[in-house]
């Protein structure tokens, strides 16, 4: 499948440096457009891709077109394309009847990826419409599944993944440059600290697919102990509610308020 990426920034890099090492499915060429920074070129060059001259030049040269520009962008773009035969939309906060009707005569797959696909360990939220031809959507499903665990999720529901997995590298980026940065300060070399954040991250990370995020804290915490004294701070300073409010603050913005 020759994949082009409408937007070479953050997100189709790491979607395409995902797909440059994955074991699995992967497009049998990339193709990658910008909007003058030259980033199409530098991506084109580390993963081993193509940059192109156009959008419409890149359309019509692909199976799937990844439209990987800014929401507000995506008027203008689809305005002056050809038809694409298949349109994945990584567009935050973009309904499928919005895409649907920039797009009429293609079939629409509306994503939501993390940035974990850059390391083949994404999670990809995935809605089509009812009348999404199936072997397009299956082709689709399989490439994107050497780079992520993919859900299917109701369209209505993708705001709320979003702000669930779409956003939380960021927020779990917050933690270990937290605790790292106090061990660095501490002591430990800033990148064994950051290191022993990253590999307790993952440890845990498989922990919950066995134990409930109570049974976690109630077994690391044993009364009077240290992580208790931990947790209380936490909780004394925000703790679990600042990121309640970090997941209504991205609902928020992404409802436009
Ligand atoms: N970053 C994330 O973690 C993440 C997660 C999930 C979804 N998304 C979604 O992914 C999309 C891209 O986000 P991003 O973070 O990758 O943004 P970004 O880093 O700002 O990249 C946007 C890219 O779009 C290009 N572009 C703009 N107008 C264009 C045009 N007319 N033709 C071709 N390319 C054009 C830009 O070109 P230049 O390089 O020339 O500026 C840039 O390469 C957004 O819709 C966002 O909601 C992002």
């Amino acid at each position: 499948m020759i994949v082009g990426f409408i937007g070479s920034g953050n997100m189709a890099a790491a979607m395409a440096r995902g797909w440059a090492s994955a074991s699995g499915e992967s497009p049998s060429r990339m193709l990658f457009t910008d909007s003058g920074s030259g980033r199409a070129t530098a991506l084109a060059d580390e993963v081993g891709g193509d940059a192109v001259a156009s959008n419409d030049d890149l359309v019509r040269e692909s199976d799937f077109v990844i439209l990987a520009v800014k929401p507000a962008s995506l008027e203008d773009v689809a305005a002056s394309l050809p038809r694409p035969r298949a349109v994945l939309s990584l567009l935050g906060a973009t309904t499928l009847e919005k895409l649907a009707s920039q797009f009429p005569e293609s079939t629409v797959i509306r994503l939501m990826p993390n940035l974990g696909v850059e390391v083949n360990q994404g999670v990809i939220c995935m809605a089509e419409p009812d009348n999404a031809d199936p072997s397009i959507v299956a082709e689709a499903r399989k490439m994107l599944e050497s780079i992520a665990s993919v859900h299917d999720l109701p369209d209505e529901s993708m705001d709320v993944a979003t702000a669930v997995m779409g956003c939380s590298p960021a927020y779990f980026a917050v933690i270990a440059e937290a605790l790292g940065g106090e061990g660095a300060a501490n002591g430990l070399e800033p990148d064994v600290a950051i290191q022993m954040v990253a590999e307790s991250l993952a440890g845990t990370a498989e922990l919950l697919r066995h134990r409930t995020p109570f049974e976690i804290q109630t077994a690391v915490a044993s009364p009077g102990g240290s992580t208790e004294a931990g947790l209380e701070a936490l909780a004394a300073t925000g703790g679990a509610e600042a990121f309640r409010q970090a997941y209504a603050a991205s609902i928020e913005r992404m409802r436009g308020n």
